[in-house]
């Protein structure tokens, strides 16, 4: 731990990469976690993509409706509140996020690169316009400015991640000196190829994960004995 320590102290520019085990610990289940993810009771290929929403958009529908009252009752941990004051202080200078449940936001983190969208905005597939969140928790369902089918934020499986938001993550990526992973499997593309863009253009890698990822080899730290929370409040000390 001290070694990442002073990375921290000594980096000019510090991005942090974050997936669903960022938010395990607010109390959402992550994706792939053995036995626990949220992909052992949904399967991602009947409800998660854009199959689904044109041809069984009830069942979508039902689904997000469920997903969204289930991230609408949990709220950032000390480690999200962590990361906002770290990115106040300028200790870290972004957050490329692969998670939609708005945390890093309301966490106080501004520079946010949500690659995989959003559950915070609500559109119409069709018009593309932007929709009222809480109708559609309750219920309503089609767009009320040309009846087309409303839809989460969020980039569904066989979509294309939003290219602003990539192209901006890529920039901070190329800046990085110090790019440390928390909470992510790294097995979805393209979002998994930022560590690599990192370590390749000469940042120093560290990944905080319960488990192996198939990008461990090439990282310059590997922390898997302590959840991201205790990584964050024990780092958050020692730098003080
Ligand atoms: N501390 C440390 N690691 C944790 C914690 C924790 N508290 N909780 C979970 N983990 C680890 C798990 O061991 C797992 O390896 O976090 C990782 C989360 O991996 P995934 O569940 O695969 O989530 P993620 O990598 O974000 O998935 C990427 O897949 O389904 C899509 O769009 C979805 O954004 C998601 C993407």
């Amino acid at each position: 731990m001290d070694e990442i320590i002073n990375w921290i102290q000594a980096s000019t520019y510090t991005i942090i990469f974050t997936g669903a085990g960022m938010s395990t610990e607010s109390g959402l289940p992550d994706f792939r976690s053995k036995n626990r993810g949220l992909w052992a009771k949904f399967n991602p290929d009947e409800l998660a993509n854009v199959h689904a929403l044109n041809h069984n958009f009830e069942e979508f529908t039902n689904f997000y409706q469920y997903r969204l009252r289930e991230i609408d009752s949990y709220k950032p941990h000390p480690g999200h509140l962590i990361l906002g004051r770290w990115e106040q202080s300028r200790t870290i200078h972004g957050v490329i996020t692969q998670n939609v449940d708005g945390f890093h936001h309301d966490a106080g983190n501004n520079n946010v690169m949500e690659l995989h969208g959003t559950f915070r905005k609500f559109y119409c597939n069709v018009c593309k316009k932007e929709q009222d969140r809480e109708r559609y928790l309750n219920g309503s369902n089609y767009c009320h400015h040309c009846g087309g089918p409303v839809r989460p934020g969020i980039v569904l499986f066989g979509e294309m991640l939003p290219e602003a938001t990539f192209n901006q993550a890529e920039l901070e990526t190329f800046k990085a000196e110090l790019f440390i992973v928390l909470g992510s499997s790294l097995t979805v593309s393209p979002a998994n190829m930022f560590p690599m863009v990192a370590k390749e253009h000469g940042a120093r890698l560290v990944i905080v994960n319960r488990e192996a990822t198939p990008l461990d080899r090439f990282a310059d730290s590997i922390i898997q004995h302590k959840s991201i929370k205790e990584f964050l409040i024990e780092i958050d000390q020692q730098l003080k």
